[in-house]
């Protein structure tokens, strides 16, 4: 196998924006080094790099890391790790190797609630079969954790944000709300119920969402983090492809809707839809065509599946207990729009 060396990948015609807060443009006219092994690199835009080492296996790296979502440490450990993990699974990668990455100081806040974000992280590691290597802390009196998350993938399994065909079924494997619940439990007006219907959610691993995709030949996938179920399909359209989306089908966390009524919004909200309302077209009017603006943390996969396809995807999504809902389809055109009815 020929190695390129040295190919550069200079940043000079400046990718479009693609997203609120998006820091694709700040590379313009930078070289950014890539050889011939690089697979989906800086410019791909997807959810994850992935390098070639082999004909027949290609490695797969994401970082992530956030500050908590939830007070309790454990459960917050265990989120921000599946959290990391899903842009590994979201490519049909599975994850072989993690390292944390802590900002934390225990002067302030003492090492036991540290030792409970890492615990809540090692299990979800050990939960998705891969190993923990190590990692990095540094003092910091905002609390951030995450992953650095190694996995591997045959590099004609890849599946990418784009690779959606016209007529494609969209699925979505994880409800939407965890941003405005997220928001409502600073505020203590979240039922117990609904509380823990959300923290378990998030820390759900996206790994059968991938078998299940896998196993029956989706197209395309991403997953929905914070820039919204809108955002993430803009991703997967682009200016190629049109999609609709059936706002009476988006599934929620209880009580989202009555907490939306109340106001709790996170500012990602007000970010993602003033960046993405110019790509949609809404044919109605009320919580649910909110809702699409939402910014995630750790939801489902999104994946494009042909019609073809749909009997096996729901087959291998009984068999291990996969929740999904089948929540649009793609179009040929408008392109680049996300008509929501
Ligand atoms: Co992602
Ligand atoms: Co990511």
């Amino acid at each position: 196998m020929d190695v390129k060396l040295t190919q550069h990948t200079r940043f000079g015609g400046c990718a479009a924006k693609i997203g609120p807060g998006d820091l694709s443009n700040i590379l313009c006219g930078i070289d950014v080094p890539e050889n011939s092994n690089v697979i989906v690199g800086l410019r791909g835009f997807e959810d994850a790099g992935v390098y070639r080492l082999r004909e027949d296996l290609a490695i797969v790296q994401t970082l992530d890391f956030f500050t908590p979502v939830v007070n309790d440490p454990y459960w917050f450990g265990q989120i921000a790790a599946a959290n990391a993990m899903s842009d590994i699974y979201a490519m049909g990668a599975r994850p072989i190797t993690a390292l944390n990455i802590v900002c934390f100081s225990p002067k302030d806040l003492g090492v036991s609630v540290l030792r409970e974000i890492l615990r809540g992280g090692i299990d979800k590691v050990r939960e998705a079969g891969a190993s923990l290597l190590g990692g990095h802390s540094v003092d910091d009196v905002e609390i951030k954790y995450g992953l650095s998350v190694t996995g591997l993938v045959h590099p004609e399994k890849i599946v990418k944000n784009e690779g959606a065909e016209p007529g494609d079924f969209l699925i979505l494997t994880k409800p939407l709300g965890t941003g405005i619940l997220i928001t409502a439990m600073k505020g203590n007006s979240v039922s117990k119920d609904a509380e823990q219907r959300l923290i378990t959610g998030m820390a759900t691993l996206n790994d059968r969402a991938s078998v299940v995709m896998l196993s029956a030949g989706a197209h395309a996938a991403t997953d929905v983090t914070g820039f919204g179920l809108v955002g993430h399909l803009k991703e997967m359209i682009k200016e190629n492809l049109g999609v609709e989306i059936y706002a009476n089908s988006l599934p929620t966390f209880p009580e989202s809707q009555r907490l939306f009524g109340d106001g709790f919004l996170p500012n990602g909200f007000y970010r993602n839809r003033d960046f993405y309302a110019p790509f949609v077209e809404a044919n109605g009017k009320n919580f649910l065509y909110d809702l699409i603006y939402d910014p995630q943390s750790s939801g489902g996969l999104l994946i494009a599946l042909s019609e073809n396809s749909t009997y096996r995807f729901k087959k291998a999504a009984a068999q291990v207990s996969l929740d999904y809902w089948v929540i649009g389809r793609f179009l040929q055109k408008p392109k680049g729009k996300i008509i929501v009815k």
